[in-house]
């Protein structure tokens, strides 16, 4: 007999309760927890004549892993080269921004058997997007449906090799009482599909719809589960998204793709320098073009600064696409070694295009953006500024310095200043100048006008 009882699991996180609490202790969340039903009888399963398989780890064969490419190359990219067999991969973004648009046009580029699942839409919908999209396929098929039993009974059927369910808020497992979208419902259905995935050789693609807090919904603890976690990002107001990987089992994390959104669909940007710069008004202070590597690849970036005096004995200081406290340090060493006032100005800090710059290859252009605002002097706008700024104000070399020359080069900007200790035996043409730099203070001069 199935014993019931009530827990309070965190929608966020997925931390568990036994009464409700206002403020879960895991993630700091305010008013996330529901009300679950969790089945007591579930947890007895353990038994003492399980059969288990033990492999020596010599005995397994590594048969070459099995990528099976979407043929949407950004994708394929952030996947770390396709989807891998008997993978799952969670796709999170928000409402709206086109996770069923890359979707569906990923699954009927897919050479094999794809299985497309929809609990939100019903097929005549799912095929006016198709028409919309101008896509055309002879191997995906449509299954509107939220019975999760009913899914396994078509992958039997059927068995595709890529399944994708649109979405994971929206599938509900029969033998739970939990509604759909509850954390256990979207953590069961998960766990299932994984185990199946595994046990049959298929792929799984999951959307997931994106809380306010901008964590995939139900869960972080999704994120443990699923092989690959992918966000969808951009701004419904701007065309162009992102698509970066969070965590993947199958490859690196560093990779992004771009795309850009159009009535007939999504396209694949193939040079996101141009499309960063291009709407970069080359003749107002505090903007300044810098070089970052996303992954294996350079991008070139504007990065804008606005500095205004502080009335208050408080200024601020805020920033959008790159690390608030990173920022702070940079301010502190422009104050101590180059003298400039910047304590008691307000400091706000945009990367242009909605990307976010982790690396720190990017310091001297945001310490040169800062000073060109806080001056008002522009920079020369066909310069490039690279390099790693530190406490001393020195400036540190960075990696792959040569693919940041060549985007440059093929963009058609002339300057580059950049670490002294990256400028030995570089190869570069001679339609680009180098301005080798060991100082911050030494580049500032070279950038402004
Ligand atoms: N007729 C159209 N013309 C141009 N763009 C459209 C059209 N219809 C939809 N779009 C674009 O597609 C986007 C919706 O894409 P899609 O349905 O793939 O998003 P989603 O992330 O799956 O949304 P949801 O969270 O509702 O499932 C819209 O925000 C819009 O930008
Ligand atoms: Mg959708
Ligand atoms: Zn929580």
């Amino acid at each position: 007999m199935k014993k019931q009882k009530i827990k309070y699991i965190c929608s966020t996180c997925g931390y568990e309760s036994l009464r409700w609490i206002g403020k879960c202790p895991d993630c700091n969340s305010w008013n996330s927890f529901n009300e679950e039903l969790i089945e007591t009888s579930k947890k007895q399963n353990f038994t003492s004549h399980q059969t288990y398989s033990l492999k020596k780890i010599s005995d397994i064969s590594t048969e070459k892993e099995v990528r099976l490419k979407t043929g949407i190359h950004e994708f394929d990219r952030v996947l770390g080269g396709g989807l891998v067999l008997g993978s799952v991969v969670l796709i999170g973004g928000d409402p709206g921004i086109g996770k069923s648009t890359l979707v569906l046009q990923a699954s009927a580029n897919i050479k094999s058997k794809v299985l497309y699942v929809s609990g939100e839409e019903s097929a005549q919908q799912i095929k006016m997007r198709a028409d919309r999209l101008k896509v055309k396929s002879d191997t995906l098929l449509l299954l509107p449906e939220t019975n999760l039993q009913t899914i396994f009974g078509a992958i039997k059927t059927e068995n595709p090799q890529v399944v994708v369910i649109d979405s994971i808020q929206t599938m509900n497992n029969e033998q739970l009482e939990n509604s759909s979208g509850s954390v256990t419902q979207i953590r069961e259905c998960t766990s299932l599909l994984l185990e199946d995935a595994k046990k049959n050789n298929y792929s799984v693609i999951i959307v997931g719809h994106v809380t306010k807090e901008g964590v995939i919904a139900g869960p972080k603890v999704l994120e443990h589960i699923v092989d690959t976690v992918i966000q969808f990002e951009g701004e419904t107001n701007h065309t162009y998204r992102i698509l970066r990987a969070q965590k993947n089992r199958f490859g690196s994390t560093n990779e992004i793709g771009i795309f850009e959104m159009h009535e007939n669909g999504l396209t694949e940007v193939k040079n996101p320098s141009e499309l960063f710069l291009g709407e970069r008004d080359k003749n107002i202070s505090g903007s300044v073009v810098t070089a970052s590597i996303e992954g294996t690849r350079p991008i070139l970036i504007e990065v804008q600064a606005l500095v205004t005096p502080s009335n208050f004995g408080n200024p601020q200081r805020v920033t959008t696409g790159f690390d608030y406290r990173r920022l702070s340090i940079l301010l502190a060493v422009l104050e101590k070694r180059g003298n400039y006032r910047l304590s008691s100005a307000n400091v706000f800090l945009n990367i242009a295009g909605g990307v976010k710059l982790i690396e720190p290859a990017v310091d001297l252009a945001i310490c040169c953006a800062v000073v060109s605002s806080l001056l008002n002097q522009t920079a020369d706008n066909s310069t490039i500024v690279i390099g790693e700024v530190g406490l001393g104000g020195e400036v540190r070399r960075v990696g792959m310095i040569d693919k940041r020359i060549i985007e440059a080069e093929k963009l058609g900007f002339r300057r580059i200043i950049m670490p002294k200790n990256n400028h030995k035996g570089i190869k570069h043409s001679s339609s680009i100048s180098l301005f080798p730099v060991e100082n911050l203070l030494e580049a500032i001069p070279l950038v402004l006008r």
